[in-house]
């Protein structure tokens, strides 16, 4: 299922943390290596504090992938796409999730968790890990991404 060795990084704000809480708990049941970012709990934090954690962490090597979750998706997906390796995608469903990896070779799925439940959340990490990149134009297309 997971297209690397090295650990999912992690990452949420308050709004994001019961989502990330429970998709935790299937990691740790099916034996998947993570890191978690943070927050660690349900008190008001600010999500670019944890977006930046885990871009970090993937600009440097640490990650090669990572899910993030906050209320919309919207705050956190824009702080992390602010970090050069990182190509952060904002899905609502399977198929979104599906396309994302297909054509846009995306590395951190980041979920609107006021929006979506539990096991919408889940299916959507299912499918973005076992959907490889499709390249051939895409790769073009993403290779034009970065402002020059
Ligand atoms: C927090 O209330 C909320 O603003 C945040 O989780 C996110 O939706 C921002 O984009």
């Amino acid at each position: 299922m997971i297209p690397t060795d090295k650990p999912i990084g992690l990452a949420s704000d308050h709004a994001g943390y019961e989502i990330k809480k429970y998709l935790i708990s299937l990691f740790d049941a099916e034996g998947i290596k993570y890191t978690d970012f943070g927050t660690y709990s349900t008190d008001s934090v600010d999500y670019p504090d944890f977006a930046h954690k885990l871009g970090a962490a993937i600009d440097n090597g640490e990650c090669d992938y990572g899910v993030s979750v906050c209320g919309t998706g919207n705050g956190i997906n824009m702080a992390l796409n602010k970090h050069h390796k990182v190509r952060s995608a904002l899905c609502w469903n399977t198929e979104v999730a599906r396309l994302v990896r297909l054509h846009n070779d995306a590395n951190v799925l980041t979920l609107p968790g006021r929006f979506v439940s539990q096991k919408e959340a889940y299916d959507m990490v299912k499918i973005f890990f076992d959907t490889a990149f499709e390249g051939g134009r895409h790769q073009n297309r993403i290779d034009k991404i970065p402002c020059i």
